[in-house]
């Protein structure tokens, strides 16, 4: 007898701390999901990437990346997924380094011979859990939307926006409302 295939989730640490607020959120969020789905959980810091350079046009010939070290560690922990977990503080608005310079990657990634990245992430689902000190949400949305518009772009499914408030490591604790939110957050029907 066949199963469905079960579902992975890959949850990326883009915080420059850890064990801070947008990752208590993720694993409060994550603590709700159904025990079939593997969850792996990866620190940004663990693996970093070099310097992205881009080379897409010093030739006429089409840029072909080889992809070693913490970017090939990334690439094929990205692949391995179904459902990629952004958990990303704010930072200025928008997303921390970490998380920035793991996308601008993807730009390599996408010419990389090989590894058929676009074809592979299609499909996927993206999910966001971030935390800001502020009380606006509004003031998170371009962090969102950087995020909501790579999977548009990626053909990505959109799995939805968890945002906490708190400044100090723990100070999510206090958000009633983003708690809620978190335990119906992967459960409930996506945006
Ligand atoms: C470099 C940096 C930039 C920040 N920029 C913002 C910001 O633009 N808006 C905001 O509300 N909070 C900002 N913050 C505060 C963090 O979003 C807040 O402390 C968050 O809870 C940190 O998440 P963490 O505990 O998961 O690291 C910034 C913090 C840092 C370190």
């Amino acid at each position: 007898m066949s199963s469905a295939p079960s579902r992975q989730f890959l949850f990326l640490l883009a915080s420059a701390r850890a064990d801070g607020n947008a990752e208590q959120l993720a694993r409060r969020a994550a603590a709700s999901l159904p025990a079939a789905v593997r969850q792996t959980w990866v620190r940004l810091a663990d693996h970093p990437l070099p310097a992205f350079v881009d080379r897409r046009h010093e030739t006429d010939e089409a840029w072909a990346p080889a992809v070693d070290g913490a970017a090939r560690f990334l690439l094929e922990s990205t692949l391995a997924s179904t459902d990629l977990v952004f958990v990303a503080p704010v930072y200025w608005y928008s997303l921390p380094t970490a998380a920035k310079l793991y996308l601008d990657h993807w730009s390599a990634w996408l010419r990389a011979p090989g590894w058929d990245f676009k074809a592979r992430m299609a499909g996927k689902t993206m999910w966001a859990i971030s935390s800001f000190s502020d009380t606006d949400p509004a003031l998170a949305t371009p962090l969102r939307d950087t995020l909501r518009l790579t999977a548009d772009y990626m053909q990505m499914s959109w799995g939805g926006f968890l945002l906490g408030e708190g400044n100090r490591p723990g100070d999510v604790q206090k958000d009633a409302r983003a708690h809620a939110a978190a335990e119906t957050f992967f459960t409930r029907p996506t945006d």
